[in-house]
């Protein structure tokens, strides 16, 4: 059996530093935000799972479609033998990308959920002994200090987690994807698309609830590991389409007035009745949009590939 390595970029601390810092900035100004990567504890990796598995959502499996039909291309085009991929959850989907690429060298998975990492790594290995997975516990918006193996380089960045990024953020991130490739490696990138607003709500707003309860479990995250006194069931769970920023914004609206404690920062953090915290938007592209925001980070869109319902896209940019 071929090595699995899981190397922590982010020590344990940092996290915890990084969350202080991320809850006192977002829960003292307003409008009150919370940046959507503490979703991801080993619960709110679960709870994705589950969602991906709603009828109401729909990316999951738009793009699954997209790429059972074009590994091949995929392959082809990029000629990689090292595959990191980004945020990669369970790795579920490039399960269809690892089968069509004959002479892989390794794969790197970046996440920051270890749980999530580790599951998928120990049920790769399982399947594919010969493969080199060298699972990373990373923020994919800092710098990435990545493994010495052979190029050529693909990174995917799939599911429209690039969407959760605000624009000057995803700006940002898009180059210091750049920053990683040499000319000719590439960039597979997942885009969910603008669409009409029922469908894009529903998505974010299923009839069994679970999305409600994996937007609440950021509450439970801040109260554990911060010694705080969320009461989840104290807020509702909102999906709104902004049709000027083309984005789902999902909220936590308070039902209430009343104030949360956060023990470890000393903080009283006051709620009026109806007050929103952000935890996450979800834009939604379009070809023209992505293809300039490829460019301005000297990516060149080359293959744009949606489902037969075109709802989802997949692009295949190389680095120039
Ligand atoms: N790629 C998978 C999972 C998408 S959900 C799919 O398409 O189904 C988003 C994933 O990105 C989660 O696994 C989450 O833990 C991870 N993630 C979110 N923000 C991150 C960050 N800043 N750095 C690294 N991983 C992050
Ligand atoms: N990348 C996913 C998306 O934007 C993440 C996601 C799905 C999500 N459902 C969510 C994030 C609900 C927060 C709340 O589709």
């Amino acid at each position: 059996m071929s090595p699995f390595l899981l190397t922590r970029t982010l020590p344990v601390d940092a996290t915890d530093a990084a969350l202080r810092a991320d809850v006192l900035a977002g829960l003292t100004r307003r409008p009150k935000t919370l940046p959507p990567k503490w979703f991801y504890d080993a619960r709110g990796s679960e709870l994705f799972e589950e969602i991906t598995r709603l009828p109401e959502y729909y990316p999951t499996r738009a793009e699954r479609e997209i790429l059972v039909a074009h590994a091949a291309d995929i392959a082809a085009a990029s000629g990689a033998r090292t595959l990191i991929e980004l945020g990669s959850g369970s790795s579920e989907k490039t399960r269809h990308l690892l089968d069509a690429f004959g002479a892989l060298h390794s794969y790197v998975p970046v996440d920051v959920s270890e749980s999530a990492l580790t599951g998928a790594a120990e049920a790769l290995l399982a399947e594919r002994p010969e493969l080199n997975v060298h699972a990373l516990i990373a923020d994919f918006t800092g710098g990435l200090a990545l493994p010495g193996t052979p190029g050529p380089r693909l990174v995917a960045f799939l599911g429209g987690t690039v969407g959760n990024l605000l624009p000057e953020e995803r700006a940002t991130f898009l180059r210091s994807v750049r920053s990683i490739l040499s000319p000719g490696d590439a960039l597979l990138l997942g885009t969910d698309l603008v669409k009409e607003e029922g469908t894009l709500v529903a998505a974010y707003d299923d009839a069994a609830g679970v999305t409600a309860a994996f937007n609440k479990n950021v509450l439970e995250v801040v109260n554990r590991e911060l010694d705080a006194d969320f009461d989840p069931a104290a807020f509702d769970h909102v999906a709104r389409w902004d049709a000027d920023a083309e984005w789902i914004e999902m909220r936590l609206r308070a039902r209430s007035a009343f104030t949360v404690k956060i023990h470890e920062l000393d903080l009283v953090v006051p709620f009026d009745e109806g007050e929103e915290l952000r935890t996450e938007v979800s834009a939604k592209f379009r070809r023209e949009r992505v293809r300039e925001e490829l460019g301005a980070a000297a990516l060149r869109l080359d293959q744009w590939w949606t489902d037969t319902g075109g709802r989802f896209a997949v692009s295949l940019a190389t680095a120039v």
